[in-house]
């Protein structure tokens, strides 16, 4: 299994992936608009494969300046969960964010996606702030934080 940076050419994958992965809550897929952007744009979009099946992957948002690294999307192919994956890529994100200089990271996950919740929960994220109606159809949300810890990014250094 390796983590790499997503590229344009894994568009039509991501969509396949994203289509397995969030089944049946389409409102939580990011169009193919949204992915060819942050795909061109060379955000940090990661995807976790194994050999040539695309099996997880990991997109980040963090303006350069600012001590926050958000976890945008997160998702395990439905074959592939129970077996760590998404312990693992929350692990690279924490990875990244030291290898960043950055202090924290944040999400937002949906009150009732429970397995994430616990996901996030048992890796060390803290509630922040409960967020009324946040998801579409009017579904409350949980701001979670985490903060990085300084002595783990010097121990970590750089992922470039
Ligand atoms: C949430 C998701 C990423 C978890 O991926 P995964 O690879 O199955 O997770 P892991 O195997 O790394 O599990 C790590 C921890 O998550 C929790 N977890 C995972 N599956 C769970 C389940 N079915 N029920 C309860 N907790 C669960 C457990 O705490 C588990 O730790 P443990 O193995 O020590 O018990 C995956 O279910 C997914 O892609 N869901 C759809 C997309 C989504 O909801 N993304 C998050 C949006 S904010």
């Amino acid at each position: 299994m390796q983590i790499e940076q997503a590229k344009i050419s894994d568009l039509a994958a991501i969509e396949r992936l994203q289509d397995r992965a969030f089944s049946p809550d389409r409102d939580w897929r990011l169009s193919r608009r949204a992915l060819r952007y942050h795909l061109k744009k060379q955000t940090p979009f990661f995807l976790l494969r194994d050999g040539d099946h695309l099996v997880g992957y990991l997109l980040l948002f963090s303006q350069k300046r600012s001590a926050v690294a958000r976890i945008y999307m997160l998702a395990v192919d439905p074959c592939c969960r129970g077996r760590g994956l998404g312990r693992r890529l929350l692990h690279f994100a924490k990875e990244w964010a030291a290898a960043h200089a950055k202090d924290r990271l944040s999400l937002e996950v949906r009150a009732d996606n429970h397995k994430a919740h616990t996901l996030y929960s048992r890796f060390g994220f803290k509630r922040q702030k409960l967020l009324p109606s946040f998801y579409p159809g009017g579904r409350d949300g949980w701001r979670m934080v985490m903060k990085i810890d300084k002595r783990w990014a010097d121990e970590h250094g750089s992922l470039d």
